[in-house]
Protein backbone atom coordinates (compact mmCIF):
# COMPACT_ATOMS: atom_id res chain seq x y z
CA UNK A 1 0.00 0.00 0.00
CA UNK A 2 1.35 3.42 -0.84
CA UNK A 3 0.38 6.41 1.26
CA UNK A 4 -0.19 9.68 -0.23
CA UNK A 5 1.48 12.20 1.82
CA UNK A 6 -1.12 14.68 3.27
CA UNK A 7 -1.17 18.18 3.36
CA UNK A 8 -1.28 19.31 6.79
CA UNK A 9 -4.40 20.51 7.91
CA UNK A 10 -5.52 24.57 7.69
CA UNK A 11 -8.64 25.66 8.98
CA UNK A 12 -10.88 27.57 6.67
CA UNK A 13 -12.62 29.99 9.01
CA UNK A 14 -12.49 31.30 12.69
CA UNK A 15 -14.59 32.70 15.47
CA UNK A 16 -13.53 35.86 17.26
CA UNK A 17 -15.45 35.98 20.51
CA UNK A 18 -15.66 36.74 23.90
CA UNK A 19 -13.66 34.47 25.72
CA UNK A 20 -16.19 32.97 27.90
CA UNK A 21 -15.12 29.32 29.18
CA UNK A 22 -12.33 28.26 31.42
CA UNK A 23 -10.02 26.55 28.84
CA UNK A 24 -10.72 29.58 26.04
CA UNK A 25 -9.04 32.25 29.15
CA UNK A 26 -6.71 29.32 30.03
CA UNK A 27 -5.77 29.30 26.11
CA UNK A 28 -5.48 33.08 25.84
CA UNK A 29 -3.00 33.58 28.73
CA UNK A 30 -0.65 30.70 26.86
CA UNK A 31 -0.81 32.42 23.52
CA UNK A 32 0.13 35.92 25.23
CA UNK A 33 2.98 34.04 26.90
CA UNK A 34 4.34 32.58 24.20
CA UNK A 35 4.38 36.26 22.16
CA UNK A 36 5.39 38.75 24.57
CA UNK A 37 7.26 36.58 26.84
CA UNK A 38 9.25 33.95 24.68
CA UNK A 39 9.22 35.67 21.42
CA UNK A 40 9.30 39.42 22.05
CA UNK A 41 10.56 39.32 25.67
CA UNK A 42 9.04 42.22 26.64
CA UNK A 43 8.22 40.16 30.00
CA UNK A 44 10.53 37.68 31.50
CA UNK A 45 8.08 34.54 31.97
CA UNK A 46 4.63 36.34 33.32
CA UNK A 47 3.08 39.32 31.27
CA UNK A 48 -0.21 39.13 33.68
CA UNK A 49 -1.12 42.49 35.08
CA UNK A 50 -3.15 44.17 37.72
CA UNK A 51 -5.62 44.94 34.80
CA UNK A 52 -6.26 41.21 34.24
CA UNK A 53 -8.54 41.42 37.44
CA UNK A 54 -11.12 43.34 35.50
CA UNK A 55 -10.40 42.82 31.75
CA UNK A 56 -12.44 40.81 29.37
CA UNK A 57 -10.90 38.47 27.26
CA UNK A 58 -11.17 38.06 23.57
CA UNK A 59 -10.26 35.32 21.73
CA UNK A 60 -9.76 34.10 18.04
CA UNK A 61 -10.53 30.63 17.72
CA UNK A 62 -9.56 28.24 15.02
CA UNK A 63 -12.23 25.56 13.75
CA UNK A 64 -12.01 21.89 13.20
CA UNK A 65 -15.21 20.13 11.27
CA UNK A 66 -17.04 23.21 12.63
CA UNK A 67 -16.07 23.17 16.07
CA UNK A 68 -13.57 25.58 18.18
CA UNK A 69 -10.49 23.79 18.19
CA UNK A 70 -7.43 26.18 19.77
CA UNK A 71 -7.06 29.77 20.59
CA UNK A 72 -5.03 31.36 17.86
CA UNK A 73 -5.50 35.07 18.59
CA UNK A 74 -5.96 37.03 21.76
CA UNK A 75 -6.90 40.76 23.15
CA UNK A 76 -8.15 42.15 26.09
CA UNK A 77 -9.96 45.09 26.86
CA UNK A 78 -11.05 47.20 29.97
CA UNK A 79 -12.75 50.59 31.17
CA UNK A 80 -10.70 52.69 33.12
CA UNK A 81 -12.77 52.74 36.46
CA UNK A 82 -11.59 56.44 37.17
CA UNK A 83 -13.43 57.81 33.91
CA UNK A 84 -16.14 55.67 33.18
CA UNK A 85 -16.32 55.18 28.83
CA UNK A 86 -12.93 55.08 28.39
CA UNK A 87 -11.78 51.68 27.55
CA UNK A 88 -8.64 50.32 26.45
CA UNK A 89 -6.95 47.50 24.73
CA UNK A 90 -4.05 45.83 24.87
CA UNK A 91 -2.14 42.29 24.38
CA UNK A 92 -3.29 41.84 20.82
CA UNK A 93 -1.67 38.54 19.51
CA UNK A 94 -1.85 36.51 17.00
CA UNK A 95 -0.11 32.91 16.97
CA UNK A 96 2.70 33.39 14.37
CA UNK A 97 1.77 30.48 12.18
CA UNK A 98 -1.56 32.24 11.61
CA UNK A 99 -0.72 36.19 11.15
CA UNK A 100 -2.05 37.80 7.83
CA UNK A 101 -3.70 34.57 6.56
CA UNK A 102 -7.55 35.43 8.06
CA UNK A 103 -7.58 39.09 9.14
CA UNK A 104 -7.38 37.61 12.98
CA UNK A 105 -5.87 40.73 14.03
CA UNK A 106 -8.65 42.88 12.33
CA UNK A 107 -11.29 40.72 13.54
CA UNK A 108 -10.00 40.95 17.10
CA UNK A 109 -10.07 45.00 17.25
CA UNK A 110 -13.33 44.75 15.44
CA UNK A 111 -14.56 43.00 18.85
CA UNK A 112 -12.65 44.93 21.37
CA UNK A 113 -13.82 48.34 20.01
CA UNK A 114 -17.41 47.26 18.28
CA UNK A 115 -18.24 45.13 21.72
CA UNK A 116 -17.09 48.11 24.25
CA UNK A 117 -19.06 50.58 21.77
CA UNK A 118 -22.17 48.53 22.84
CA UNK A 119 -20.95 49.00 26.86
CA UNK A 120 -21.26 52.35 26.55
CA UNK A 121 -17.55 53.38 25.22
CA UNK A 122 -17.05 56.87 24.27
CA UNK A 123 -13.36 57.02 23.67
CA UNK A 124 -11.08 53.37 23.07
CA UNK A 125 -7.30 53.48 23.19
CA UNK A 126 -4.37 51.92 23.03
CA UNK A 127 -0.65 51.86 22.86
CA UNK A 128 0.38 50.15 19.52
CA UNK A 129 4.10 48.84 18.81
CA UNK A 130 5.04 51.21 16.16
CA UNK A 131 5.95 48.37 13.82
CA UNK A 132 2.16 47.97 14.30
CA UNK A 133 1.05 51.40 13.18
CA UNK A 134 0.00 50.96 9.24
CA UNK A 135 -2.53 48.29 10.67
CA UNK A 136 -4.05 50.19 13.22
CA UNK A 137 -3.81 53.55 10.57
CA UNK A 138 -6.07 51.37 8.02
CA UNK A 139 -8.25 50.30 10.19
CA UNK A 140 -9.42 53.59 11.14
CA UNK A 141 -6.67 54.92 14.24
CA UNK A 142 -5.42 57.91 14.54
CA UNK A 143 -1.93 58.83 16.36
CA UNK A 144 -1.87 61.11 19.34
CA UNK A 145 0.98 60.81 20.61
CA UNK A 146 4.62 58.76 20.61
CA UNK A 147 5.46 57.14 24.03
CA UNK A 148 8.17 54.75 25.04
CA UNK A 149 7.10 51.34 27.06
CA UNK A 150 8.64 48.37 28.31
CA UNK A 151 11.45 49.88 26.32
CA UNK A 152 10.10 49.88 22.95
CA UNK A 153 8.89 52.55 20.76
CA UNK A 154 4.72 53.18 20.65
CA UNK A 155 2.09 55.19 19.60
CA UNK A 156 -0.81 56.58 21.57
CA UNK A 157 -3.86 55.72 19.22
CA UNK A 158 -7.36 55.95 19.33
CA UNK A 159 -10.03 54.80 17.29
CA UNK A 160 -12.67 55.94 15.32
CA UNK A 161 -16.08 54.90 16.88
CA UNK A 162 -18.16 55.75 13.82
CA UNK A 163 -15.80 52.87 11.90
CA UNK A 164 -17.27 50.72 14.89
CA UNK A 165 -20.68 49.98 15.15
CA UNK A 166 -21.79 48.29 18.66
CA UNK A 167 -22.04 45.03 18.98
CA UNK A 168 -24.54 43.93 21.10
CA UNK A 169 -23.05 39.67 21.07
CA UNK A 170 -19.68 39.44 21.29
CA UNK A 171 -19.86 36.27 23.25
CA UNK A 172 -21.03 34.97 19.71
CA UNK A 173 -18.56 37.34 17.62
CA UNK A 174 -17.80 37.22 14.13
CA UNK A 175 -16.30 34.76 11.76
CA UNK A 176 -12.85 35.47 9.16
CA UNK A 177 -11.83 33.57 6.71
CA UNK A 178 -8.78 32.08 5.77
CA UNK A 179 -7.63 34.57 2.78
CA UNK A 180 -6.76 32.49 -0.67
CA UNK A 181 -3.19 31.08 -1.03
C1 LIG B 1 -0.02 42.66 15.11
C2 LIG B 1 -0.74 41.32 14.85
C3 LIG B 1 -1.70 41.05 15.98
C4 LIG B 1 -1.51 41.42 13.52
O1 LIG B 1 -2.25 40.22 13.36
P1 LIG B 1 -2.63 39.65 11.89
O2 LIG B 1 -3.63 38.58 12.11
O3 LIG B 1 -1.40 39.32 11.15
O4 LIG B 1 -3.31 40.93 11.22
P2 LIG B 1 -4.32 40.93 9.99
O5 LIG B 1 -4.09 39.72 9.13
O6 LIG B 1 -5.68 41.15 10.53
O7 LIG B 1 -3.86 42.23 9.25
C5 LIG B 1 -4.82 43.10 8.71
C6 LIG B 1 -4.20 43.87 7.59
O8 LIG B 1 -3.10 44.63 8.04
C7 LIG B 1 -1.92 44.22 7.38
N1 LIG B 1 -0.93 44.20 8.42
C8 LIG B 1 -0.78 43.29 9.39
N2 LIG B 1 0.25 43.62 10.18
C9 LIG B 1 0.75 44.77 9.67
C10 LIG B 1 1.80 45.61 10.02
N3 LIG B 1 2.56 45.36 11.09
N4 LIG B 1 2.04 46.71 9.28
C11 LIG B 1 1.28 46.98 8.21
N5 LIG B 1 0.24 46.23 7.82
C12 LIG B 1 0.00 45.14 8.54
C13 LIG B 1 -2.19 42.88 6.80
O9 LIG B 1 -1.43 42.66 5.62
C14 LIG B 1 -3.65 42.97 6.51
O10 LIG B 1 -3.86 43.67 5.32
P3 LIG B 1 -4.61 42.94 4.10
O11 LIG B 1 -5.96 42.57 4.64
O12 LIG B 1 -4.66 43.98 3.05
O13 LIG B 1 -3.74 41.77 3.80
C15 LIG B 1 0.30 40.15 14.73
O14 LIG B 1 1.25 40.49 13.76
C16 LIG B 1 1.03 39.82 16.05
O15 LIG B 1 0.50 39.08 16.88
N6 LIG B 1 2.24 40.37 16.25
C17 LIG B 1 3.01 40.07 17.45
C18 LIG B 1 2.38 40.66 18.67
C19 LIG B 1 2.34 42.16 18.63
O16 LIG B 1 3.17 42.83 18.06
N7 LIG B 1 1.36 42.68 19.35
C20 LIG B 1 1.29 44.07 19.64
C21 LIG B 1 0.29 44.75 18.79
S1 LIG B 1 0.35 46.50 19.15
Amino acid sequence: MILEPVAPYRPSHFRVKFATSAWERRACAALRRQVFCAEQGIFADDDRDAIDAHAIPICALSTLGGDADAVVGTVRIHEVAERPGEWWGSRLAVASAFRRTAALGAGLIQVAVSSAHARGCTRFRAHVQERNVPLFQALHWASLDAVDLHGRSHHLMQADLAAYPPMHDPEHGLVTFRKAA
